[in-house]
């Protein structure tokens, strides 16, 4: 089947009952581990991580960190975990950006940025503490080899260091005061948000006991995902009436328009479910769907799109 067609077939899959309960019941279980985590009580920086990590967020990156595990014959309960993991340094990464030294946001889903709920300092520390703990519960992934999980943290490494995220959200900064060009964009979008996704698949798939070409399909799969949903964000962003504090900033959508965004979106997205088809691999349902949930997203301007839907 080709891509569009699959594409197509997708999109009918979005609106089923069962696509939508499969993606809510990941969705709640990740909610769910991660509530046990930082218990209540426990003082003012567990309290500033308990918001970051619990306030709201649509779960996407453990989600498919989930999904690989299972579509590689996996249990997701061994994954369980590393998704927590992911999620916890996905939410370190918003805290930090939101920060006034970076986006210098007043809001994050509506709420008021952490920094603003809890200071500055904590809001630093609380994403310090988030990251360290990812770390930890990543190794302490068990049922599966311990060369496994090795290679899940290396990636995971790789993926927030200075050719990954923080090398990411760097050039951000520093190219908004030297000017952005399509190449340097590309090059954000791939480092800050396409490599957290990249390795919530292959993590997913290493921990679900992947075979070589399943972990670089996903891996695939994963980046190209990433940056169209960074770019789906872009035009989220310049669709938003009240704009944000980063209003100034020069996304996709000012060097490429509204319909160069759209098309480029549609593009990566097709070329991310074709890539999952050139090899074997389990139900391909959730993993196609999310895709077009990327694609409706991008067209709900003032639907509450930044809040807890996939
Ligand atoms: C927001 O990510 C940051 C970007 C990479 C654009 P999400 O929209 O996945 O954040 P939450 O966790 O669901 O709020
Ligand atoms: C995404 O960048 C944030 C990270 C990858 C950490 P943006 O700055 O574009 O995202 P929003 O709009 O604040 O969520
Ligand atoms: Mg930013
Ligand atoms: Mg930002």
């Amino acid at each position: 089947m080709s891509a569009a067609n699959l594409a197509a077939r997708a999109q009918e899959n979005t609106s089923s009952a069962d696509f939508r309960r499969r993606l809510r019941e990941r969705q709640q279980l990740v909610t769910r581990a991660l509530d046990e985590h930082f218990p209540p009580g426990s003082g003012p920086l567990a309290a500033a991580i308990r918001e970051a990590l619990l306030a709201d967020g649509k779960r996407l990156r453990p989600i498919l960190c989930l999904e690989a595990c299972a579509w590689v014959g996996g249990s997701v309960k061994a994954a369980l975990p590393a998704a927590c993991a992911i999620e916890m340094i996905h939410k370190m990464t918003l805290v930090h950006d939101d920060l006034p030294a970076m986006d210098d946001a007043e809001t994050r889903n509506g709420r008021p940025a952490l920094h603003k709920q809890h200071g500055e300092a904590l809001a630093i520390l609380a994403g310090d503490a988030l990251l360290v703990h990812a770390f930890g519960l990543l190794a302490s992934t068990r049922g599966v080899p311990a060369e496994r999980v090795t290679v899940a943290i290396t990636r995971l490494c790789q993926a927030l260091g200075t050719t990954g995220l923080a090398g990411g959200q760097a050039l951000d900064v520093l190219s908004q005061a030297e000017g952005v060009t399509p190449e340097k964009l590309d090059h954000v979008h791939t480092w800050k948000t396409a490599s957290l996704f990249e390795a919530a698949l292959v993590i997913g798939a290493e921990v679900g006991g992947a075979g070589v070409s399943q972990v670089s399909a996903l891996a695939r799969y994963g980046m190209l995902l990433g940056r169209a949903f960074q770019i789906s964000d872009d035009l989220l962003d310049a669709q938003d009436e009240k704009g944000k504090a980063e209003g100034e900033v020069t996304n996709y959508v000012q060097l490429h328009g509204v319909e160069g965004a759209r098309i480029k979106l549609r593009e990566l997205l097709n070329q991310a479910v074709s890539a999952l088809t050139s090899v074997e691999g389990g139900d391909i349902q959730l993993l196609a769907g999310i895709t077009e949930l990327v694609w409706e997203r991008s067209w709900t301007a003032g639907e509450g799109h930044h809040g807890n839907d996939a």
